[in-house]
């Protein structure tokens, strides 16, 4: 069958690369797509959010599955298009993602923390205001223990969130998303939340809305700079396996965390298919929820993908009839580090065009996936802030590691910035 991977960063690279192994696949399309998706698949120039030309092209190329990478389309509802659609041939093919109702626990964080509540999920104390309670949103961050959360409610492409350290900031950054309204007229509700202090982790989980499987955990790196300096970014590396996630604290996500969940989803009529991605934090030994997300993760996708083993592409496929307990998805023991190379000026205003070139031959060590990349002069530039993953796998983290870093070694562009510590702290609590 024919794959379509909607979205243009390194996590579709790998998915592409990942899925299309399955003997199930013929020719894989990423729409759409970049520098690396371009050379190895087929690049198509749709846009993720443009319903009406992903179905001219489903119809076109005879696309039997749909992978949605970013949140995006599910939270604008592209399941639903779909799923309501006129033509009936549409029914047929294999449409990964929850749809727009399910998607709403990463489209809008007021909604995830209401089902979480009644669900009776941990996860950290919050309250929700609007421009018109401007007042005693006031108040209540002055009356606020430090560190204080503020979220803007809606998306907010990865910057909507500030750990704030004093209270004018938090002020600050709530006026931003309330009066200014710097992330749209829609995002019009900001959280004040508790802080959780712990080690982060990032967990996935695939539903068919009755059985689910867990797929492999990874660490993120959302940082700039080394030590966890600097603003925050789209992630600049992740590290599989993560070594506080054995079988007792997968267990108290299970029952915690997951279960409540898809119950309270289910009371409410609501059926999640697809990847569910649970941002945890590890306050002493127990789970508690920052947020849930309709996807995977980028850069998380990179190190837990080549951890799989065996076809994923049958499981994606069991999705559709609720069978998902028919397929096994086993997790290899190896481990696999992956480290973002980001273009100068990155996350501020990151500078685009610079020529890339490989010093050796590409993948000696490790996977080179492409994301702010293309190839439309005939050469490869950068063209976005996170320009490659370098991804490798080892017998062991530390293995892993170095070999991500020595697959980095291969490749040259002007101003690329890369953080050197990626994974060392779980190596040092390890042991
Ligand atoms: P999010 O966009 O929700 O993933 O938040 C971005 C980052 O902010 C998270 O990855 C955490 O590092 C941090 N964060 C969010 N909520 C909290 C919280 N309640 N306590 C501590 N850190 C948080
Ligand atoms: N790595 C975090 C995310 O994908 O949201």
């Amino acid at each position: 069958m024919n794959l379509l991977i909607l979205g243009s960063g390194a996590r579709e690279h790998a998915l592409a690369v990942k899925l299309s192994q399955s003997h199930l696949i013929s020719r894989t399309f990423v729409a759409p797509g970049n520098g690396g998706t371009g050379t190895e698949f087929t690049n198509l120039e749709i846009d993720p959010l443009d319903f009406e030309s992903i179905a001219n092209a489903i119809t076109v190329h005879q696309i039997e599955m749909v992978v949605v990478g970013p949140e995006q389309p599910l939270v604008e509802g592209l399941i639903d298009y779909f799923e309501n659609h006129s033509d009936p041939i549409f029914q047929n093919v294999h449409f990964i993602g929850p749809n727009k109702a399910c998607a709403a626990l990463e489209g809008s964080k007021d909604f995830s923390k209401q089902i979480m509540e009644e669900a009776g999920i941990p996860t950290a104390k919050a309250r929700v205001f609007t421009l018109v309670e401007w007042d005693e949103l006031e108040r209540y961050i002055e009356n606020h223990p430090l560190p204080v959360v503020i979220k803007a409610d809606g998306l907010a492409a990865g910057k909507g969130v500030a750990v704030c350290f004093d209270r004018e900031e938090a002020i600050q950054f709530a006026a931003s998303v309330l009066k200014d309204r710097v992330f749209g007229e829609g995002n019009s509700s900001v959280l004040v939340e508790q802080f959780l202090d712990g080690i982060e982790v990032s967990m996935f989980v695939l539903t068919d809305g009755i059985h689910y499987q867990l797929l492999p955990e990874a660490k993120d790196y959302k940082r700039i700079f080394d030590n966890d300096q600097g603003p925050n970014t789209g992630g600049m590396g992740s590290v599989s396996p993560v070594w506080f996630v054995d079988e007792r604290f997968k267990e108290k996500v299970k029952t915690r965390i997951i279960d409540p969940l898809f119950k309270t989803l289910n009371s409410r009529g609501l059926t999640y298919k697809g990847f569910l991605f649970i941002g945890l934090m590890k306050v002493g030994n127990d789970p508690f929820v920052i947020e849930f997300n309709a996807r995977l993760g980028d850069p998380e996708t990179q190190s837990i993908l080549p951890r799989i083993e065996g076809d994923l592409v049958l499981a994606l496929l069991s999705l559709k009839s609720q069978a998902l307990d028919q397929v096994e998805i086993s997790v290899k023991k190896s481990a696999v580090a992956s480290v973002v190379m980001c273009a100068e000026n990155y996350p501020d205003s990151p500078a685009k065009g610079d020529e890339i070139t490989f010093i050796l031959a590409p993948d000696a060590t490790g996977k080179i996936y492409h994301a702010g990349t293309n190839k439309r002069t005939g050469k490869l530039t950068t063209s976005g802030g996170r320009v490659l993953t370098c991804t490798a796998e080892g017998e062991t983290l530390v293995k892993a590691i170095s070999n991500a870093y020595q697959t980095l070694e291969q490749v040259d562009f002007r101003g690329m910035q890369y953080r050197q510590d990626i994974g060392l702290d779980v190596i040092e609590k390890r042991s």
